[in-house]
């Protein structure tokens, strides 16, 4: 099986190669933990090896994602320039399309309807998507709806053979009975530890599933750095 570099050394080592080509892979941990960084490692990769890249944003605004990639050695800025790399937000797109302040609220949900839409407008070319943050197609939804949604996602980008990294929030996560760790071909989570007494937090990436991989060790300490994230432990 063909893999895509994660953009971590020592992620790529844990995981026999990246990410397997054309698959999708999620992402979910608490705040913080780290999930947007790494999702900015593999767009950063994939650009550099020059794959055509797309990323789908749905709370946060695109110049902080662009000011969080410069601050971590990870710029994104010239491959949007050079078109390599297109970023949509769904929800400044909404923005700026509802003029009038009163329509705002009634106006904004249905996040996962334009992911769709645009999916399925998107040239054939784009080997990787990421999505960040999935979760909040769960607030709008009841449990089958949400599964009916993130399935149509998932079998676009497996039919135009991306390799999809879907980010979401842990809460979602829960809230969704963790009904996307089945659906997807690989599942990694970040997790915290937090010790109060020391003030200190440690962090850890649980390779929870990888479909057709024997992973090594399941669980790694890692840090997060001003080159953004490094495995500490359990390397082969
Ligand atoms: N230079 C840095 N050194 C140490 N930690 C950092 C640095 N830059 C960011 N972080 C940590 O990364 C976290 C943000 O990671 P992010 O991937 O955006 O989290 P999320 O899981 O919410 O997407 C911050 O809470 C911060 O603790
Ligand atoms: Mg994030």
């Amino acid at each position: 099986m063909e893999n895509l570099s994660t953009g971590i050394e020592g992620l790529d080592m844990l995981m026999d190669g990246g990410y397997p080509k054309g698959k999708s892979i999620l992402v979910t941990g608490p705040p913080g933990s780290g999930k947007t960084i790494l999702a900015l490692h593999f767009l950063h990769r994939s650009c550099k090896e020059g794959k055509k890249c797309i990323m789908i944003l749905t709370r946060e605004l695109t110049e902080d994602i662009i000011s969080q990639s410069q601050n971590l050695n990870l710029d994104l800025k010239p491959f949007l320039k050079s078109g390599q790399l297109s970023i949509r937000n769904i929800f400044e797109d909404k923005m700026n399309k509802i003029k009038s302040v009163s329509k705002f609220g009634k106006g904004l949900c249905a996040v996962d309807t334009d992911i769709i839409e645009y999916l399925n407008s998107m040239s054939p070319e784009v080997d990787v998507v990421v999505i960040d943050n999935i979760g909040v197609m769960a607030i709008s939804h009841d449990i089958r709806e949400f599964a009916d949604e993130f399935s149509s996602i998932s079998i676009i980008l497996l039919k135009s053979g991306c390799t999809s990294l879907f980010v979401m929030d842990e809460d979602s996560y829960d809230l969704t009975h963790r009904l996307t760790g089945y659906m997807v071909f690989g599942l990694l989570r970040l997790t915290t530890q937090e010790n109060f007494s020391s003030g200190r937090t440690k962090k850890y990436l649980y390779i929870e599933k990888m479909r057709n991989k024997a992973v090594p060790v399941k669980y790694s300490l890692f840090d997060i750095t001003p080159d953004g994230l490094r495995i500490i432990t359990g390397m082969k």
